[in-house]
């Protein structure tokens, strides 16, 4: 098989024992290149001052970690600005958080055609390339105009709102058409992707038959859905194990007998963590037979401190925290424990056992495999309940979940009094439900699956065998990226 490059903003080297705050993207990623030979290239974590950038590659059982630095200005502009200031928000739905500025696009237009650059010293004719996430839209285009017409394939670990959202980002109509540069898109939902089907169909009027496969440049692009999944057989092992850890015994221990209620996401709004400690609030008044009987351990980890949305959230969600416990704690119990740690993956699995109940309700999230990952790690003869937002990618394949509404606190609230009251019998078969599908779509095969749909993509141009290419639109963004590293361009 081809070399495969894997280019992320964050690369997970497990030399360095990177494990402890990888999120679903470095993990599903992981086991890609445990499968694939090949390279990882991305952002290095550090941040230098201007002209002291470096590219480092570390070779680690056969595959190539490759690491750039960020200088101050490009972490400003790429990933706090244009990223995860604008579309962050968008691409979850919340066009009302987005802080649009020409100069972050800019420096955000920077930053992909630098990785672009870096990846041109290094890249062969028959190499596959994988491109991850929202930070590098833009990179296909920009190593196209390099000429580079290896195969190049996309996948968005986020959610894709409809059309109606996209186009609220300012010069929309020459950014997102970037990614029809690609060969072939992946998305986690099958909304995710109709959502982008319609986005092309409607404003960009790319020529397509299904709404799967479209044209353009003389080149096809094809959508297709790969829901993330998890190493069901190895976290299961973590969960086995990890319930007699010394640590996950001290949690238990510190328990003293009651049932536990357990969330872990990254600060983020997005999240919905303060929704959900007034659903556990609202269950402690309305059920008051669990005032003392239950402990809601929320982990989460601080994330993208230099954003005011999150420095705010930050505030919020302790300030929640601290009310609910001051209002129905008592001496010998503290209701909610919410903890701003990174607890390795390893170790949750553990904590996953043990409790009664998982708590993932995010307001819209791409796929969460937190979720996955609390289902995986329960004893299926003695199996916990999953409560799970209807707005999580998960919620197509956590079958036996309890789907709930996250904006309607009364229903989280019922969600988590019927699962700490759920009989044997029902929650064996609930469990049972969604560890099939979740076997059915191990993240084993994930990667596989994506590289051997990128492999066949422009297959589909028979398609288009009869369309006269003189009837194809030119988009807006079919326009060189003119971003030097050192200087500073707009889009005109
Ligand atoms: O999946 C979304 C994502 O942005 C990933 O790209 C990233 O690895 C993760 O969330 C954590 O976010 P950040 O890299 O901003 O800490």
């Amino acid at each position: 098989m081809a070399r495969l490059i894997v280019v992320s903003n964050r690369v997970s080297i497990p030399a360095r024992g990177d494990d402890r705050r990888a999120g679903g993207l470095e993990v599903a990623l992981r086991e890609v290149l445990r499968k694939h030979a090949g390279a990882w290239f991305g952002w290095s974590g550090h941040v230098v001052s201007a002209g002291e950038t470096t590219t480092t590659q570390l070779e680690v059982d056969g595959r190539s970690y490759i690491t750039t630095d960020l200088t101050e200005e490009d972490f400003e502009e790429y990933y706090n600005g244009f990223a995860n200031r604008v579309l962050w928000p968008i691409l979850h739905y919340r066009m009302d958080l987005a802080e649009y500025s020409r100069r972050d696009l800019t420096g955000f237009l920077r930053v992909n055609d630098y990785f672009a650059q870096e990846i041109h010293k290094i890249i062969e004719p028959d190499d596959l390339v994988w491109v991850h996430d929202y930070h590098l839209i833009p990179l296909a285009k920009a190593l196209r105009e390099r000429g580079h017409a290896n195969r190049i394939g996309f996948f968005l670990h986020t959610p894709l709102p409809p059309a109606e959202i996209l186009t609220a980002l300012p010069r929309h109509e020459r950014f997102f058409p970037a990614l029809a540069h690609y060969d072939l898109i992946g998305f986690q939902t099958e909304t995710d992707c109709s959502n982008f089907a319609r986005y092309l169909a409607t404003e960009c009027k790319l020529p397509s038959r299904d709404l799967r496969t479209f044209l353009f440049n003389g080149r096809s692009l094809q959508l297709s859905v790969f829901p993330v999944g998890v190493n069901t057989e190895e976290f299961g092992q973590w969960a086995e194990r990890g319930q007699r850890s010394a640590f996950a015994r001290r949690v238990s221990g510190s328990l003293s007998g009651r049932e536990m209620i357990i969330g872990v996401d990254r600060l983020d709004y997005s999240k919905g963590i303060v929704s959900r400690m007034e659903a556990f609030e609202r269950l402690l008044i309305a059920s008051p037979e669990w005032r003392n009987r239950v402990t809601y351990l929320q982990i989460t980890p601080r994330s993208r401190s230099r954003i005011r949305e999150y420095i705010e959230m930050d505030q919020l969600v302790s300030a929640t925290a601290g009310r609910i416990n001051g209002r129905h704690g008592e001496a010998d119990w503290t209701p909610i424990r919410y903890v701003n740690r990174t607890y390795a993956r390893s170790a949750l699995a553990g904590l996953y056992r043990r409790a009664r109940a998982g708590l993932v309700t995010p307001l819209r999230d791409g796929m969460n495999l937190v979720a996955k990952e609390y289902i995986v790690a329960q004893n299926p003869d003695d199996p916990g309940v999953l409560v799970l937002s209807r707005f999580a990618g998960a919620a197509a394949e956590c079958e036996g979940a309890i789907l709930v509404n996250p904006y309607d606190i009364d229903a989280v609230a019922e969600a988590l009094a019927f699962a700490l009251t759920m009989p044997l019998e029902e929650r064996k078969k609930r469990h049972a439900a969604s560890m099939r599908r979740l076997r059915s779509n191990d993240i084993r095969d994930w990667g596989d699956r994506f590289l051997e749909a990128l492999a066949v993509a422009d297959q589909e141009m028979s398609l288009f065998a009869n369309l006269p290419q003189s009837s194809l639109p030119r988009m807006a963004s079919d326009r060189p990226i003119a971003t030097a590293r050192a200087g500073s361009h707009s889009l005109t």
